[in-house]
């Protein structure tokens, strides 16, 4: 198949790696790309958020399937110019991207199809966000409505803090003020093709920026994969009052979400919670999930993308389980200095690097960006996996560079 990859994160360089590895050989493209997508792709600079462009290239290539990582392409629409042209396109249209882009929107959605969640008020004043904060109490939990990188959402007990992050976000639009939930966290994905999903191996994500949960919340400092922990029939409970009610939900509102619908699940005492929903693949958990699928990805993205998912079986994964630890530049996630060098890329051993803010500048990788990397190790056991990522972290060097050490740590005993 000719396939374009639009992002240039450490997800899209560990989608690409996994269709570079099928039976099938597949002409990949990837734009923008980063530097260690460019080694092992084409890539074409183009921005990914421009419909307009993004569906030329594709018709002038004979593009036969694209695959959306970000969320911005998904939220600027990309997706439905492709489908209006008759592409096959992986990743929701605008409309139904909001799932992600719009944190009441969700909330609506969720009431509608009756999906479990936290209580949440949404609070378009610092006057209706302070009655809410009250009415919750701490743990206070205030999340910026629409898209905010991984910044708009604070969970905390210092009530001060908890009414300035509302104050600030309410000058880019309304905020949410959500009853604060206790337990693991669960990052499902599923594929959907509108009507029917089929579930990929579960992960748990690292928000915080520190070991032990402290620091800020970030994109996502590390993944590990799959969850000994999780109850048995964890998954279908997922897909019957969750995915699957969603999913029709949108289809009857005549937005279809075909694409990756991203569970953020909080298992409390009281049962399964939705905190967030993502319409693509998360990063990182993408980079632990994708190592131990054994079914071709391609044909599930393709299948899911024209309609036919309900044909097909569930996925299969490997039973080697997956550790990603993410290297991010000193200062991430609030102001990360970009330009240093990164040497030691090339002598590690036994891991897969997915580069992430990496350029090649008079041949050294230099990072360009908070997250700079990450590096996912496969083993038999979340020890193994966790000594061999471990050990090439010691092997590469950004001055400044930061990781957590816990990644895993909780599975490995
Ligand atoms: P979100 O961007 O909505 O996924 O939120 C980022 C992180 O904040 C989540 O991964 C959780 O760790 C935390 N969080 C969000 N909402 C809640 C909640 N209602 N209760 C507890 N923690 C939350
Ligand atoms: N790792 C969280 C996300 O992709 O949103």
């Amino acid at each position: 198949m000719r396939i374009l990859v639009l992002g240039s994160g450490a997800r899209e360089h560990a989608i690409i790696t996994s269709l570079l590895g099928e039976p099938e050989q597949h002409e990949i493209t990837a734009a923008p790309g980063n530097a260690g997508i460019a080694a092992a792709v084409p890539v074409v600079a183009l921005d990914p958020t421009r419909a307009d462009v993004v569906s030329q290239y594709a018709i002038d290539n004979e593009i036969q399937l694209v695959i959306i990582g970000p969320e911005a392409p998904l939220v600027a629409g990309v997706a439905d110019a492709l489908r209006q042209r008759g592409i096959p396109v992986f990743g929701p249209g605008k409309a139904a991207a909001q799932l992600e882009g719009s944190k009441t929107f969700a909330k609506r959605i969720m009431d509608a199809a009756g999906v479990p969640t936290g209580r949440a008020r949404r609070a378009g004043s610092l006057e209706e966000a302070l009655e809410a904060i009250d009415e919750y109490g701490a743990p206070y939990v205030i999340k910026a409505d629409g898209l905010a990188a991984g910044k708009g959402v604070l969970v905390t007990d210092d009530r001060e803090a908890a009414v300035a992050h509302a104050d600030f976000w309410l000058g880019h639009g309304a905020v949410l003020v959500e009853e604060f939930l206790a337990g693991q966290e669960v990052s499902l994905f599923l594929l959907s093709d509108g009507h029917t999903v089929l579930p990929l191996s579960p992960a748990q994500d690292y928000k915080r920026a520190l070991d032990n949960d402290q620091g800020p919340n970030t994109g996502g400092m590390g993944a590990y994969s799959p969850l000994p922990w999780l109850p048995d029939g964890f998954v279908d409970e997922v897909i019957d009052t969750i995915a699957i009610p969603t999913i029709r939900q949108l289809a009857s509102e005549h937005t279809p979400f075909i694409g990756l619908l991203y569970c953020g699940l909080i298992v409390t005492d009281k049962g399964i919670r939705v905190i967030e929903f993502n319409a693509r693949f998360g990063d990182p958990e993408t980079q632990v999930v994708l190592p131990r699928l054994v079914t071709p990805l391609s044909g599930l993205l393709y299948a899911a993308s024209v309609g036919e998912l309900g044909s097909l079986p569930r996925p299969e994964f490997s039973d080697d389980v997956a550790v990603a630890v993410v290297l991010a530049s000193e200062g991430y996630p609030d102001e990360p200095i970009t330009g240093r060098p990164i040497s030691g890329i090339a002598a590690v051993v036994d891991v897969t690097i997915d580069h992430a803010a990496t350029a090649l500048v008079e041949g050294e990788f230099v990072a360009t960006g908070g997250r700079v990397l990450s590096v996912v190790a496969t083993g038999p056991d979340f020890a193994a996996a966790r000594a061999k990522a471990y050990a090439a972290l010691d092997t590469i060097h950004l001055e400044g560079g930061h990781y957590r050490t816990d990644i895993a740590l909780r599975v490995a005993g």
